[in-house]
């Protein structure tokens, strides 16, 4: 396994894309206060990088779900750090690095439900529709892709590779 040379989404692109994003989420939810829950560990970047993109303020948190092991979907998921803000009668919009199988997604909205929140909706920055088990669809999404494992921007393969400023392909 290593990294392919050429970038598949590159910094600049990235960039422009996450800005375009908090216009339309800032409008979205001009009148309502915002909770922003980023999921850990691959939505650290993507999510710090929207969080200040957005402008005005918002409530910030953190929740940590895994289901991946090296490159497989373990199909289990759990549940590390949980919100410590309340999400009763609040705005959440998660912020994901990427919709895979979308069981990772799919456990935590059933989690966070059980909070009553007031909205709850799901911003990623990468989607691979043609692997979905569990239907499940992001009320935002940053780019879509083909069936890739990637890295970077948050990304990791084996905790490596989380810290490149582009998505990168690994190839077999
Ligand atoms: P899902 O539960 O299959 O949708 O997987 C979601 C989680 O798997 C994501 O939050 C990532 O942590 C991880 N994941 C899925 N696809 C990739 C990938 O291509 N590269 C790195 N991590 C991935
Ligand atoms: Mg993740």
């Amino acid at each position: 396994m290593r990294l392919s040379a050429a970038p598949l989404i590159e910094a600049s692109a990235i960039h422009r894309r996450v800005h375009e994003l908090a216009v339309t989420i800032a409008a979205d939810y001009a009148d309502r206060d915002l909770l922003l829950l980023i999921v850990l560990k691959g939505g650290m970047f993507f999510g710090a990088d929207l969080a200040r993109a957005l402008g005005g303020t918002a409530h910030v948190d953190c929740v940590r779900a895994r289901s991946y092991d090296g490159t497989d979907s373990t199909g289990e998921v759990r549940f590390g750090i949980l919100p410590e803000i309340s999400l009763r009668d609040r705005h959440v919009l998660v912020l994901e690095d990427i919709l895979d199988t979308g069981r990772t997604a799919t456990a935590l909205l059933q989690r966070l439900h059980a909070e009553a929140p007031a909205s709850l909706e799901i911003c990623t920055l990468l989607d691979k529709p043609t692997r979905r088990v569990v239907p499940i669809e992001a009320r935002y999404v940053g780019f879509e892709i083909e069936d890739h494992f990637v890295v970077g921007y948050g990304l990791d393969y084996a905790e490596q590779y989380r810290n490149l400023p582009y998505i990168g392909l690994i190839e077999a």
